[in-house]
């Protein structure tokens, strides 16, 4: 199911060289075991009552000294968590608006015609960059659902992991392109030297590549910890991608960081011999960070209190006699069943809008996804928004939940500021 990684991949610290013929020796640098989650179920493992599940793996975070990358200590088969993915992109507002910005950023550095997209999932942001202009669109995803879904929306998709076969896929697609986006991918990468190497065969001296990832800063500020799950490989930092791209003629261009996710940056990289300097957020960004190991034992000390916060809550919520339901089964929802351990006796359900996940239980509960209008029919006491991402917009969207007495409630936040 999984295997073992031990060495940074970014700067490659507690690599062991070993000269070939010579059984390798371990090293003495080692990756500090910084958080630990115990064992969890892939969290976009949705399968029905009856479907064999993928199992469990131990989900622990490593921290690299030297380049502050904070890593999973184990990799889950690709296979197993994309050949057929759960996950969509948003169509809420919400995500509107991020593409809106996303859009405007890259327009500050160039006006693309021609589209490449890393982790393209059903295709909507191509769609949504030919809407806006771009006239040559490809994808790359390795789900084969999702890919099914672009095309036939109208994208070109190449079903694979992005990888050299699957670049020189696309970039017989888009021989000459001028944006090449990777909106959080990066972090599901286990080979990112490999994924840099891919990249300079589809890059030209001009094309800009625009990688957004969740900020790891935030992360550890904001205690999320529920965005730690199997497909994350990487907990990224401006420093570890700066030391990612050290010995690749690629550098940092620029950082702007969004709103979307609970924090993520958009990082513009170019090829280092591209006539324009670097800007200067890439400096005063990267002064911002000043993480440590400790930074991420303080967040694992403080996901301890959130879950038994949300325990407690729970608990004592049944206690009285009360119903609880969860709202959106994202993959941060499997993160807090699986740590909090809840059932159906608990939570009766979770609602989502996404027909694929209806009807399957939350991966590692007997829990049932059911459709969004079972908020109404069933108006339990309680519904935790396991979408917090989305709470602004939810918390209007659920007006009339809210007036006939719902509480909606986000986990990471107090009961009482609801
Ligand atoms: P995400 O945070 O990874 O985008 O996942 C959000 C999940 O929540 C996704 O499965 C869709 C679901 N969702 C709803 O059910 N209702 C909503 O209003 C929104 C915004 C999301």
């Amino acid at each position: 199911m999984y295997f073992i990684r031990t060495s940074c991949r970014c700067c490659g610290f507690a690599e062991v060289l070993t000269p070939p013929g010579i059984k390798a020796a371990s090293s003495d640098e080692k990756l500090v075991k910084v958080f630990s989650l115990g064992l969890q179920p892939p969290a976009n493992d949705f399968k029905k009552e009856d479907q064999e599940r993928e199992g469990y793996a131990p989900l622990e975070v490593l921290f690299c000294p030297r380049c502050t990358l904070a890593q999973l200590s184990i990799v889950v088969r690709p296979d197993i968590l994309y050949r057929t993915y759960a996950y969509t992109t948003s169509r809420s507002d919400t995500m509107l608006r991020h593409f809106d910005s996303l859009w405007d950023y890259i327009q500050t550095e160039c006006h693309p015609v021609s589209l490449m997209e890393i982790g393209s999932n059903d295709g909507f942001f191509l769609q949504y960059a030919k809407a806006h202009g771009a006239e040559m669109v490809c994808g790359v995803d390795p789900s084969e659902n999702l890919s099914q879904e672009a095309r036939d929306g109208g994208v070109q998709t190449i079903c694979g992991l992005f990888d050299k076969e699957t670049a020189a896929m696309a970039h017989a697609c888009v021989p000459s392109v001028d944006c090449i986006v990777a909106r959080h991918v990066v972090g599901h990468v286990d080979d990112l030297r490999a994924f840099v190497k891919s990249l300079d065969l589809v890059a030209n001296k001009n094309t800009l590549i625009l990688i957004e990832v969740p900020w790891a800063k935030r992360l550890l500020e904001r205690g999320e910890f529920d965005t730690v799950y199997f497909e994350h490989l990487s907990y990224i930092t401006i420093k570890s991608m700066a030391a990612l791209l050290e010995n690749s003629p690629f550098r940092l261009h620029r950082i702007h960081e969004f709103s979307v996710h609970g924090g993520a940056l958009g990082i513009m990289i170019r090829r280092r011999d591209h006539e324009s300097a670097p800007h200067e957020s890439v400096q005063t960004m990267m002064a911002q960070e000043d993480i440590t190991a400790d930074s991420w034992k303080e967040m694992a000390e403080c996901s301890e209190r959130s879950v038994e916060h949300l325990l407690s809550i729970v608990r004592s919520a049944v206690a009285k006699g009360k119903t609880v339901c969860g709202y959106g089964a994202s993959a941060k929802c499997t993160v807090w069943m699986n740590a909090c351990g809840f059932t159906r006796k608990e939570i009766k359900f979770v609602t989502d809008t996404t027909p694929f996940k209806q009807w399957c239980n939350v991966p590692g509960t007997d829990i049932p996804v059911v459709d969004p209008g079972a908020l109404l029919r069933e108006q339990p006491d309680y519904a935790i928004v396991f979408a917090w991402n989305y709470f602004v917009e939810i918390f209007g969207k659920e007006r009339l939940y809210r007036e006939n007495g719902g509480l909606l409630i986000n986990p990471h936040q107090e009961l009482s500021t609801q």
